[in-house]
């Protein structure tokens, strides 16, 4: 089958990337000192299987095609590419975070430059196939589902390294969405754990709209959704590293809040006192409520009709009557 042909070929470039971190010189010198430099330790590499892509031409590649892997699969999985008519290494010279699905298989990875540089991509990820289909994967399940469940609630970051540092940190309920606006498939996936899902996002605008796009989906897939917003210009690896563990954890309890009411909250800056704008603004606020599942969730959308009416100055029953018109 060419999907557990893909496995087996992801596999054994993990093991070669691994091996080349922790046993070569290029791979000590290179890329276990950018994982040190960042702060990760020795145990937290092994655990998420980093490694290093050498910086020559077609080094893995070789070796693949050796060990008699077939050239169209290694182009499938995107570890090998043609350059100047030569299967090449596409992430060479770069660190690597393998991907792994909810039992630990290897969906394919993402390669991260050393150094930033206009002319080439942070990150290269591995190109969709029939094993990686990037709308339907979470960074990081694998390693958070036991967490997720035991506390009963997901925390939902950014990227690869926002994961790995909050594991080290020992917040282990955390899986990114590398970097995409979140897809109802994946939020179906984080309710197969639990109803209750945090958001952590960049405290700059950017972030606060890739948050604000992910809201009613989460509602309707029936998720009960929070959201930390970080100080500008962090992110939950740069601040933990920071500020450190238990701080960090002091920060999420302190300013975990309600993302509807922050909707809302943000929404009511914006129309100020224009009528026009406020009756529209009534209107969304209507509907979003409306998308919490009355039967699983009444007493939510009761909290949610009273606190929003308060805040937006109108009559209860009026909402009351708003909502259920979106209800069909
Ligand atoms: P960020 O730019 O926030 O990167 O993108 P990061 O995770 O903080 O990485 P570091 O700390 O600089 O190493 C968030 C996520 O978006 C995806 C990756 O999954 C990344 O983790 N991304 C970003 C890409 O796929 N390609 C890119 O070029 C950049
Ligand atoms: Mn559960
Ligand atoms: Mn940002
Ligand atoms: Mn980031
Ligand atoms: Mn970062």
């Amino acid at each position: 089958l060419m999907a557990d042909s893909l496995f087996i070929i992801n596999n054994y470039a993990r093991e070669y990337f691994t091996d080349t971190l922790f046993n070569k010189e290029e791979g000590q010198n290179v890329g276990l000192s950018y994982f040190e430099e960042r702060g990760f330790t020795e145990e937290t590499i092994k655990k998420f299987q980093l490694g290093y892509c050498l910086n020559t031409f077609d080094a893995f590649a070789k070796s693949a095609l050796d060990k008699g892997y077939n050239l169209e699969y290694l182009q499938k999985t995107g570890l090998v590419t043609i350059r100047n008519e030569q299967p090449a290494d596409n992430y060479r010279g770069r660190v690597i975070f393998p991907i792994h699905n909810q039992s630990g298989k290897i969906l394919g990875f993402g390669a991260r430059i050393l150094v930033k540089s206009d002319r080439a991509p942070k990150y290269i990820n591995s190109p969709e196939n029939e094993i990686y289909i990037k709308s339907r994967v979470l960074y990081g399940t694998y390693f958070a589902r036991h967490a997720i469940d035991k506390l009963d609630e997901c925390l939902l970051v950014e990227g690869y390294t926002d994961v790995i540092s909050l594991h080290q940190a020992g917040v282990e309920n955390v899986v990114a969405s590398s970097g995409t606006s979140l897809t109802q498939d994946q939020l179906r996936l984080i309710k197969k754990y639990t109803k209750n899902l945090t958001i952590l996002y960049d405290g700059d605008s950017a972030g606060v709209k890739a948050a604000l796009r992910g809201l009613d989906m989460a509602i309707e897939e029936g998720l009960n959704v929070k959201l930390v917003l970080l100080p500008d210009k962090e992110d939950p690896d740069s601040y933990v590293q920071k500020i450190g563990a238990e701080a960090f954890r002091e920060f999420i309890k302190e300013n975990k809040q309600d993302f509807v009411l922050f909707k809302l909250h943000l929404s009511m800056q914006e129309v100020g006192t224009d009528s026009n704008k406020k009756s529209q603004l009534v209107n969304e606020i209507a509907e979003t409520i409306s998308k919490i599942d009355k039967a699983e969730d009444f007493t939510r959308q009761q909290d949610y009709i009273r606190q929003c009416s308060q805040l937006l100055h109108i009559d209860e029953q009026g909402l009351i009557q708003l909502v259920n018109k979106f209800i069909r």
